[in-house]
Parts: structure tokens; sequence; C-alpha cells
């Protein structure tokens, strides 16, 4: 799995493992034979076809609407007897998925009622193979500071590849019953219980294909992050000891398998998966995954799935999304709808370090999860095979160290290929006696302390110029490398991912994404199976290191069932989706723990901006009581689609499921969204918006505001007080943006924040300029 060719493979193969995908849409396999009746069967493909029912229909029960989906299709059964239809949506969207060819697409247009048909994309899991751990207390301190009944009552959807059932994270002990009147189905072979409450599968072959996660881990993963229950003595190879938990361990799971080992996530199935969620009632929609680089959607046309999501959102239901695993390039965001809370990755404080000695003296701290007992004091010969220019021998490639002598020598290689411990391995096997992993420019700080099978030490890109500048120098290189357990305290931290994907968004109207960052490096959780180079195969209570945005956005799921199971114990208003990513959103810590801004791991000294962080990084204890929220109407949103379609209605007719016309058309930048996107494309540039606030701190509060104004920018408010006197309460302001002087060319992006500020809360919107 580790070939690739060409330099900039590497971005890619930090993704995770599902990289020999061929288009296997679920299941199907494409065969290229022509069929008795001129069928040419290899340009059947999976459509998503989007139908609007006509005016006034009622449909009594699903079979009708079945059936009205299969009024569109030429028949129901492809030659070889496999039916069309794949799903007949209820919720997601207004429609359904086929198999058809582009001419009976072509056919269907003609048809009363058909809106647009896209053909299914696959979908890939956010993850880079390789590992992390979570200190709740110092990274969240939410369970003590306030009373969040860790999630309690409620249900988080989780789209990945399943669950590994027997896992501890996933015990019920503790857990209330499941709600009632909950009666989904378990397709496990070990029964549900009281924290996993359902699983399905949208395998369209085989709907009771257990959701079993074996193969996989990914959202065995993931789920533990979100909801995993307490499990004392959690490790890695007896690294980053300590009790492991979710972030709301009283959360129920109810998991929806739509992504599989060979094929990723095709948006039927995904949009299945999200279908049948809304119809089961969960609250949040946890979903780690989303286009690469390559496939990224250019207009909300080709995003199905922020079809599914906003029907979700509209009821209620909160859609957490990875931002993706594309950067640290701009422009390589997965998700980009408002209604999305899009997700980016940062590191932890914490590394397990595995430290390089040069034979001249010199120590570069690297990484590794697998720390064996060396006898420590011993330097080996140092060997850098790719130091001929070749690319399988930089990036050590399967059979690449053939004909060169590594053995018991200390083996240099660079990441960049599919899997660094698959790497290890082919050190390994060559005779090597230990591996120093070394990223490349772009890969910069970030390093992964993965479970590899020999020595290895995982170093920055700064470290790796160092090192490759001492392998020239001298004739007779050494090194060795020792093992320095599980470290804290690492500085600059939180600090952004280099392969955290990054906005601007240029189709949705300058919508600031990604909305928030939180941990997605070496993230601990737990695991289907033993890693490491010795798996016992005996251990049930598995964890592994994993990184990705896929980590970091069940972060946040955590986070947002925390905030709705504070409002339902408390008997307060429910928020809608729009205010509780407001409150996340405006609370967010906008520097690092030193209190500088947050460092770009990508780079040597640059801080990241607000395209490549969002708000900041997620700071659950402010998220629950966040004193202000901005709320989106939903007749806001129709609006807003109008604009970013021009007014054609059948586009916005797919998001909203009825044959209304655009009435009204609003931009960007006046959806009442907790970040602020202005463009201002000339010197003369000048922009009212509005922003409506609701108060849901207490009921008398007064807010004065504080801004920072962007660079070439003035700012004018219609008023610079908020006074409240009741919980609810609303109040609309305006804010004027004008050019202060001249324009500093096109793409410049510039950034400021409006904070309003009381005795108790600091609700801020962080601003940004689209020169
Ligand atoms: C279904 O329609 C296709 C094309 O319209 C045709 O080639 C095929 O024979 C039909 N299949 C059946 C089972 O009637
Ligand atoms: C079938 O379609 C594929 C893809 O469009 C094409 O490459 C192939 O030549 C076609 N085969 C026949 C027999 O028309
Ligand atoms: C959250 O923000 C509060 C107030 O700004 C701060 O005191 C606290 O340390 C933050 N929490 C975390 C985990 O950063
Ligand atoms: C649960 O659903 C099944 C199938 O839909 C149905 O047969 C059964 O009666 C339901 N049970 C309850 C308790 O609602
Ligand atoms: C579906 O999967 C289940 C469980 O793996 C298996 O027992 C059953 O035979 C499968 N059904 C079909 C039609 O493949
Ligand atoms: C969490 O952080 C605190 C303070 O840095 C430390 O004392 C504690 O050991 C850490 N816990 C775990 C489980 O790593
Ligand atoms: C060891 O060599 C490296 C690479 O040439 C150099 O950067 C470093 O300063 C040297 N260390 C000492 C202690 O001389
Ligand atoms: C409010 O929060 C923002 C963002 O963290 C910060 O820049 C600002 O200084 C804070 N204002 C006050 C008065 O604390
Ligand atoms: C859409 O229609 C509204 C009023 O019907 C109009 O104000 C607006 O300019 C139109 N927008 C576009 C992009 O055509
Ligand atoms: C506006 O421009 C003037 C002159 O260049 C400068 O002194 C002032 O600081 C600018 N104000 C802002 C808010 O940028
Ligand atoms: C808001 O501003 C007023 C003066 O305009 C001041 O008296 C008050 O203390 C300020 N409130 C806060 C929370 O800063």
């Amino acid at each position: 799995m580790e070939e690739f060719n060409g330099g900039f493979v590497s971005f890619f193969v930090i993704e995770f493992v599902l990289s020999f995908n061929i288009f296997l849409l679920v299941h199907g396999q494409l065969l290229p034979i022509v069929s008795d009746h001129g069928e040419n069967t290899s340009q059947i493909q999976t459509y998503i076809v989007h139908v609007l029912k006509p005016e006034g229909s009622n449909f009594l029960g699903a079979e009708d609407l079945e059936n009205w989906h299969k009024s569109f299709l030429p028949n129901t059964t492809l030659d070889t007897g496999e039916p069309r239809l794949r799903f007949s949506y209820k919720e997601a969207i207004s429609g359904f998925a086929a198999r058809l060819t582009p001419e009976e697409v072509r056919d269907m247009e003609k048809m009363d009622g058909f809106l647009r048909a896209n053909p299914s994309r696959t979908l890939h899991l956010h993850t880079t193979y390789t590992h992390e751990f979570l200190n709740l207390s110092t990274l969240f301190g939410v369970w003590s500071t306030s009373n969040s009944f860790y999630g309690e009552g409620i249900i988080i959807g989780v789209l990945d590849t399943g669950i590994h059932m027997p896992h501890p994270s996933f015990d019920d002990t503790g857990m209330p019953p499941r709600p009632a009147g909950w009666n989904v189905s378990c397709y496990l072979q070990t029964p549900c219980n009281d924290k996993v409450i359902a699983a399905q599968s949208f395998d369209i072959a085989n709907s009771t294909t257990p959701p079993s996660d074996i193969d996989q881990g990914h959202g065995t993963h993931v789920a533990g992050i979100a909801a995993g229950n307490f499990v004392d003595n959690a490790e890695v190879l007896d690294q980053a000891l300590g009790r492991a938990a979710g972030m709301a361990p009283k959360a129920f799971i109810s998991v929806y398998k739509v992504c599989w080992k060979f094929g990723g996530c095709g948006t039927d199935g995904v949009l299945a998966g999200i279908d049948k969620a809304i119809q089961d009632g969960v609250h949040i929609l946890q979903m780690s995954f989303g286009a690469r680089r390559g496939y990224l959607p250019t207009s909300f046309t080709d995003d199905d799935v922020a079809v599914g999501t906003f029907s979700a959102m509209q009821k209620g239901i909160f859609p957490c999304t990875a931002a993706g695993n594309n950067g640290p390039d701009p422009e390589t965001l997965s998700h980009a709808a408002p209604w999305d809370m899009v997700v980016g990755a940062t590191t932890t404080d914490r590394r397990i370090r595995a430290t390089v000695t040069l034979g001249n003296g010199t120590q570069l701290h690297g990484e590794s999860a697998y720390q064996p007992n060396l006898v420590t004091n011993q330097f080996y010969p140092l060997v850098f095979p790719g130091s001929n220019g070749r690319n399988r021998q930089l990036y050590c490639l399967r059979n690449s160290l053939n004909g060169i002598d590594v053995r018991d020598k200390i083996v240099m290689c660079d990441v960049g290929a599919k899997d660094n411990i698959v790497t290890g391995k082919v050190v390994r096997n060559a005779g090597g006696a230990g591996m120093i992993l070394m990223n490349f420019d772009i890969v910069g700080y970030t390093t992964f302390s993965e479970a590899h099978h020999l020595p290895v030490s995982h170093v920055s890109y700064k470290d790796a110029l160092q090192l490759k500048d001492y392998i020239i120098s001298n004739s007779t290189p050494t090194a060795k490398i020792t093992f320095g357990g599980t470290i804290f305290d690492i500085r600059p931290s939180p600090a952004l991912a280099f392969f955290s994907s990054r906005g601007p968004v240029k189709y949705n109207g300058n919508i600031v994404k990604p909305d928030v960052t939180a941990p997605g490096v070496n993230i601990l959780s737990a695991w289907p199976v033993e890693v490491g180079p010795f798996p016992s195969g005996l251990k049930t209570k598995t964890f592994n290191f994993v990184s990705g945005t896929s980590m970091a956005t069940p972060h946040v799921s955590g986070i947002v069932a925390l905030i709705m199971s504070k409002l339902k114990y408390e008997n307060k208003r429910q928020w809608s989706v729009p205010e509780i990513q407001s409150a996340l959103i405006t609370t967010t810590n906008t520097l690092d723990l030193d209190g500088r801004p947050i460092f770009d791991q990508a780079t040597f000294n640059d801080n990241a901006n607000i395209l490549q962080r969002g708000a900041g990084q997620v700071n659950a204890t402010n998220a629950m009581d966040p004193g202000l929220v901005y709320n989106i109407e939903p007749d806001d949103y129709v609006a807003y689609l109008c604009g970013i379609f021009s007014n054609n209605s059948a586009e916005v007719q797919r998001f909203t499921k009825n044959n209304k016309q655009c009435t009204r058309s609003i931009s960007g930048e006046q959806l009442n969204y907790p970040s602020i996107g202005i463009p201002m494309a000339s010197s003369s540039a000048s922009t009212t918006i509005s922003r409506t606030v609701t108060n849901v701190g207490d009921a008398s509060e007064i807010y004065n505001a504080t801004f920072i104004e962007p660079p070439f920018v003035k700012m004018y408010l219609s008023q610079y007080q908020l006074s409240f006197s009741r919980l609810d309460q609303q109040i609309t302001y305006d804010i004027t943006f004008t050019m202060n002087g001249s324009h500093p060319g096109s793409g410049v992006i510039g950034q400021g924040e409006l904070s309003w500020v009381s005795s108790k809360h600091n609700v801020t919107s962080p601003i940004y300029i689209a020169f």
C-alpha cells in the first residue's frame, strides 16, 4: 500500500488507509461488460436523484413514496437482476439513489418533479494512521467547573465504519436506561446495551452486515472520543497511562455504518444513514469523513450530503463534520455549508518522546509510542538511503532497501509513504536497528506517536534539516534513539496540525470555515485490535493513538451533547442548531496556553489565521454558558440559498423540499452567522451588515462592544452597548465596514474581531475581510 508516484502524494498519504479505493461505490463491482440488451454496464453508476413532490400531494407511507421514486426509473431491475433503486430517502433529501446510465438520467430530466441528479461520490475518513491521548481535565475542564450531566439523555448518531462493541469504552455501567420508545435495530453480534443503543449498516446488498468495525477501527475510535464510558488504566504500549473517557461519557451512541474498508463512504449510503438517523431521533450527527483533494465540492450543487444535513438541522439535529486532512494549502475544506459545524485539528501539550542523539552530541526530540527497553548507550551507524535522490529510497518503500547496507544501522526515511508503521517494517525486515522518520517541509512540526515495530523517532522538518546536514558533513555519522516516555507541557500548544484543511471557501458567500479547532493529533481512544510489534491478541481493552480532523470532530460532538443535556436537565429552552454553533464559535480560545496566537505547525514561525483555525480552539466551559447567541431562522437560510444560487429556485428546492420560489435573497455576510466574512473588492467598498443576538445569560446583563479593526478597514457600530432585561430578549445592531485608505490587493486576507463583553461573558465574533 505504500506505493505512490511523485512528490506531492505525500499529502494524501497522511490520510486514512482507504487509499486503495477504486470507486467501488459501497459494494457494487463495475464490470466492463456489454449486456445482451446493449446496456453498457460500465457506464451504470449510482446517482442521487433529487425530485419534488407534486404540489398538494400526500403520500400515505413509505411504500407510496418508494413507488413514486420508482416511477422515475426506466424499469426496476438492471439486466443483471440487480434492483436499480438503492435507497428511497424519507427525510434527508426528497429523492432516491438508483443505478442508472447517464443516458437514462438525461431521459429522467424531462420528467415532472425532477430537480437534479448527481453521481454518488466517494468520501473518505479524515484520519491519519497514527496516535495520541486527551487530558480532559486540563484541556477542557468542563466536568469539574460546570454541571454538564455528562451528556446524559443525548443520542449521538455516529456515521462511520461501525463499532467494536466488546470494548470497555462501550460498557453501559452507570448509563441511564435507553430513551422511552427507542426501538431501533442492532445488527451487531454482541447485543447492544444502554451505551450503544443501536447499530445499523447501510450496505444496500445486505442491511444485516454487522457494523462490527473489526477490520477498520476508525468508527470505534471516533465513538470513544465522543462518548466513550470511563475506562481506568488506559494506555498504548504503556504510554499515556490514565483514565480514558469520551467528552460526553453518559451520552448514548447510535451507530450507522456508512464507510467500508474498500470503497470509502459513498454519498448514497451516507444519505441513507442520515435519513435513518433523522427518523430514529438522534440529537447529533457525528461525521468524520469528506471529500479529498481533487474531489472537493466546488459548489453546493454537488454536495448532496449538505442537503441531508440541512434537513437534519431543520429538525434540531446538530451536524458535526471534519474539516478534512488536505492541508496546509488554502481552499482544501471538505465541508462548507453554514449549518455544518466544521472542525479543524490541533495538537495537545503531550508528546511520547523518542530522542535522537547524534554522534556529535546534538539531541533531537521526536516521537514514538513503541518504547522498548534498549541498551541505550549504543550508537549505531546512521544511513540515509534517500541521499541518492531517488524517491523510493527516500520514503523507504517496500523492496527499496535491497542492495543498501542498512543492517544494524539507524535508517533515515522521509514521511510520505502511506503508513509510517509499514515503512518501519520495511526497515526492520532489511535488518535496520532503528528508523528516524523525517518530516518534509509542509509537514513541519506535526509528529506522530505511532505503535511502531522497531525503535523509531519521528522528527520535525527542522530536525530533519539538521540530520541531513549532519550526515553530509560527517564521514562516519552515528546516532542513537532513547525513549523519554510520556511528556506534558510541550509548547506551543495547542498548535494547528499541518494536515488540517483550510479555507477560504469560494462558494459559500464568505462564511468563515473551518468554524473551530479541537485536539486531533495523537488522540488516545478505543481500538478493536492490539497494536505494536507483539500483539498478544488477548487483551480486549485496547487503545490506539490516531490523528486527523476525524479525531477533532467527535470532541465537538461530545461537547454539543454536554450543552444539550445541561439545557435539558436544567429545564431550559433547547437551543436551535445555529444557537449551539454560536455558543461554540463565540467562546473559543483565540490564543494558545501561553497567550500567543495559535501557531501553524506547517510553517517555521507563522501563526494560523482565521481561515486556517476558524474562531480558534473550542472551549467547552465557555460554550456551556455563552451569554448571547446568534440564531438563524429557517427563512434566513432559504434567503441565503436564494442568494447563493442567484434565485434559481430549483436548486434551492433541493434543500427546502417544497415548491416555493425565491422571493427574498440575502448575501452571505447578511446571514446572522456568529462569525463575520465581508468581501471588500475595491478601495471604495463599504458594507453594512446587521446581526441579532439573543440573551441566554442572566435576565439583566449589559454588554459593551470592544473590537479589533482589520487592517485597512474601519468599523462603525450602530450601538456600542447592548442592555438586556429579560431572557431570550433579542437586540439587533448594525456594523459598517469601510476601507481606510488604499486597497491592499485582491486575495489579501484581513482579520479582526468584535467582542460583546459583560461582567460575566465575552461573546466574540471573528471577522474575515476578503479583499
Ligand atoms: C431495463 O431497461 C433497460 C434500458 O431501458 C433495458 O436495456 C433492459 O433490458 C430493461 N431490463 C428489463 C429487465 O426489462
Ligand atoms: C462502455 O463505456 C465505457 C465508459 O464510458 C467505455 O470506455 C467503453 O468503451 C464502452 N463500451 C462499449 C462496448 O461501448
Ligand atoms: C476557557 O476560557 C476560560 C475563560 O477565557 C479560561 O479561563 C479557560 O482556561 C479556558 N479553558 C481552556 C480549557 O482553555
Ligand atoms: C419495534 O419495531 C418493530 C419493527 O419495526 C415492531 O415490529 C415492534 O412492534 C416495535 N416494538 C415496539 C415496542 O414498538
Ligand atoms: C448478510 O450478512 C449476514 C451477516 O454477515 C449473513 O449472515 C447473511 O447471509 C448475509 N445475507 C446475504 C443475502 O448476503
Ligand atoms: C492531565 O494533566 C495533569 C496536569 O498537567 C496531569 O497531572 C495528569 O497526570 C494528566 N492526566 C493524564 C491522564 O494524562
Ligand atoms: C551536530 O551537527 C549538526 C548538523 O551539522 C549541527 O547542526 C550541530 O550544531 C552539531 N552539534 C554540535 C554539538 O556540534
Ligand atoms: C474577549 O475574547 C476575545 C477573544 O478571545 C479577546 O481577544 C478579548 O480580549 C476578550 N475581551 C475581554 C474584555 O476579555
Ligand atoms: C433575487 O431576487 C430578489 C428579489 O426577488 C432580488 O432582490 C435579488 O437581487 C435577486 N438576486 C439575484 C442574485 O438575482
Ligand atoms: C487608517 O489610516 C490611517 C492613515 O493611514 C491610519 O493612521 C489609521 O491607523 C488607519 N486606521 C485603521 C483603523 O486602520
Ligand atoms: C460598559 O461601559 C460603561 C461605560 O460606558 C461602564 O460603566 C461599564 O462598567 C462597562 N461594562 C463592562 C462590563 O465593561
